[in-house]
């Protein structure tokens, strides 16, 4: 375990079973469906690439960035769109795949965007819900762990870009942020 982490919240199989668990779900609920998956850079990057090879139907595979704005103090923060899809998605399924879903901002923000390009249907998939922060009543449609709301990283999630290589979800030491 690296020496930054406090303790491992999910360990490497539990992740790996359960993102085959979604791509087998994904894979019969999608069957003979058109689907464009979009990640949400930089941390969906490793969940959405793992759940796309854990499904057995053509998937295509898309990318976004958005960015939250505000600080911890304020409920309204907003989030900007900052690379939007280059594919036409309309008449496409859309599974919208994130890391973490924390505030439901990004989720909120970035799914009322594509609805303005015609998708056949559009759903969210996120590796954890952190569903105490909830601002806006938003949930995603599929989950692959409900997580307690503590300083989490790895497996896409970082602290200032880091730890997001770790194969696990732990929570970081306090001491660590504490030297920033
Ligand atoms: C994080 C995370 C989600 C978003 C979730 O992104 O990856 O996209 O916050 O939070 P919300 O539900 O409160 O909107 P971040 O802006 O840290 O970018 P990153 O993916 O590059 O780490």
């Amino acid at each position: 375990m690296h020496e930054d982490i406090k303790n491992i919240l999910i360990n490497e199989e539990q992740i790996k079973k359960r993102v085959q668990e979604l791509g087998e779900q994904l894979s019969k609920e999608y069957e003979g469906k058109k689907v464009i998956m979009i990640c949400l850079l930089k941390g969906a990057a490793y969940f959405a690439c793992d759940l796309s090879r854990a499904m057995t139907i053509p998937v295509r595979m898309e990318f976004m960035v958005a960015s939250s704005y505000g600080d911890s103090t304020t409920t309204s923060g907003s989030v900007a769109v900052r690379l939007d899809v280059k594919d036409d998605i309309a008449g496409l399924h859309v599974l919208l795949v994130d890391d973490i879903i924390d505030t439901g901002l990004t989720f909120a923000r970035v799914k009322n965007l594509l609805q303005t390009k015609n998708p056949a249907s559009i759903k969210t998939v996120a590796m954890c819900d952190k569903e105490e922060r909830r601002m806006n009543g938003m949930e995603a449609d599929y989950v692959g762990f409900t997580i307690p709301d503590e300083f989490v990283v790895g497996y896409g999630l970082d602290y200032a870009g880091d730890y997001r290589n770790l194969p696990y979800i732990g929570v970081l030491k306090p001491s660590v942020y504490a030297r920033t």
